[in-house]
């Protein structure tokens, strides 16, 4: 029996352990989201059941015709692999409450309809031959069960829906093996931690699995925050969620929404700005209905794979958050140790480039996906690339990456607005003398 803390002692507890159950998470950077139930056969969201209406005895009709193809888990997982992703999570059961797994609080799931496998299990194995950390998402809000939403105002009913909920993510964390992310999502109807049990149930959760990280959806901050469809970075830890598509996290028709769909450049660009600010990129695709990956995909989740094969150390592993540290316009930075590394989103034909801010001289310049030696000067705060190639050394992506490297600090000054410099010192914007 877990002995239960108040939640201020569970709070500092878990950040006690928070850097070493979070080690290889801050380095992995880049994991895959996978919506998949039986909304994937509808095609027009996730939210279909809800957002057209369907009443639940016409819904249930899909558990049926739910058909994921042998082997699609591990289609998924060799395509994360492939992509430089290092951990998925999957929804083990969305909010319209079907369960992918051989669950006994739960007889509505994919053993007992549809493909009578358990698909979880099948996802577990998938992420293990891979060498992809596990992550589980379960929702809080359910459209299936009949309390699901009598429990905002009916306190039997709460009773009874904490102990489903519970009984759930219990279920997942005792018989899959070591898991190491729980990812809630959508605490509604209820709209407070007391209202979810989340106190007592989160405290009993990790006694399963005491390296498990969980996200911040149960009205708890737990140990990292989920801004969702944008990446904007907080002071602790953060994992921004991003749809293929910027439409829907389950499938939606391919041919329509592969316009719409991230490109390889775009991802990058995403994962730049998480990598530079600290914080992880967890990208989702939406399998179709029979459980493949969405054509729309592959290609720029491979071309972004190949990329990081080369240019990995400039995305993963700890990196010093640097908000205020820039490349040149057409590009963008990542801080890690003594290496800047500037991503040329726009590569200069001129065979020559600058970049303004830097006081302190490199002590080496090179190409990161060679190690090619480039040759510079340095001016005040302007260092100068010279002799550049004409074309961009890149040509998986056309995203090169020129890594400074310092003796230490690189002394950045934020770009000055005043190029002159005074008594060898950059201005500030405020007239302050750096
Ligand atoms: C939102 C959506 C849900 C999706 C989640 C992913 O909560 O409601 O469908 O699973 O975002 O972060």
């Amino acid at each position: 029996m877990t002995k239960l803390l108040c939640k201020e002692d569970y709070l500092n507890e878990i950040a006690q352990s928070r850097d070493r159950r979070m080690a290889w998470w801050r380095e992995a950077r880049f994991g895959m989201f996978i919506h998949y139930g039986l909304y994937s056969q509808i095609g027009r969201n996730e939210w279909a059941m809800v957002l057209e209406n369907i009443p639940v005895k016409e819904y249930e009709h899909l558990a049926d015709t739910f058909a994921p193809a042998p082997g699609a888990p591990r289609e998924w997982a060799k395509l994360a692999k492939r992509a430089g992703m290092k951990y998925m999570v999957m929804t083990t059961r969305h909010h319209e409450g079907f369960s992918l797994w051989d669950s006994q609080a739960n007889p509505y799931n994919s053993v007992n309809f549809g493909p009578r496998r358990d698909l979880v299990r099948e996802f577990v194995d998938a992420c293990r031959e891979f060498d992809l950390r596990i992550g589980f998402y379960s929702s809080l809000m359910d459209w299936h069960h009949p309390d699901g939403w009598r429990c905002a105002f009916d306190s039997e009913a709460r009773r009874r829906f904490n102990r489903y909920i519970e009984d759930l993510n219990t279920e997942l964390l005792t018989n899959y093996g070591k898991i190491d992310i729980l990812w809630f999502d959508v605490a509604r109807p209820m709209e407070t931690a007391e209202g979810w049990n989340s106190l007592a149930m989160n405290q009993r959760l990790r006694a399963l699995q005491p390296d498990i990280i969980i996200n911040d959806r149960s009205y708890l901050p737990e140990d990292f925050s989920t801004p969702e469809e944008h990446i904007t970075p907080v002071d602790h830890d953060w994992e921004a969620c991003m749809t293929f598509n910027g439409i829907s996290w389950g499938y939606v028709d391919s041919t329509q929404s592969a316009p719409y769909a991230y490109n390889a450049q775009r991802i990058l660009k995403m994962l730049n700005t998480c990598a530079k600010n600290g914080g992880n990129l967890l990208l989702n695709i939406g399998p179709t209905p029979d459980g493949g990956v969405p054509p729309e995909a592959v290609a720029p989740l491979s071309t972004v794979g190949d990329w990081l094969q080369a240019n990995g150390r400039a995305a993963y592993g700890p990196m010093t958050k640097e908000a205020k540290m820039y490349g040149n316009g057409g590009s963008d930075i990542t801080h890690a140790g003594q290496s800047v590394f500037l991503w040329y989103w726009l590569w200069p034909a001129t065979g020559e480039m600058s970049v303004g801010g830097y006081m302190n001289a490199p002590k080496a310049v090179r190409l990161l996906q060679d190690g090619s030696p480039i040759e510079f000067t340095h001016d005040g705060h302007r260092i100068t690339l010279k002799n550049l190639p004409k074309a961009p050394p890149d040509q998986t992506a056309g995203v090169t990456v020129v890594e400074l490297v310092f003796d230490g600090d690189p002394g950045y000054v934020f770009a000055s607005r005043y190029p002159q410099l005074h008594g060898g010192k950059a201005y500030e914007t405020d007239g302050r003398i750096a």
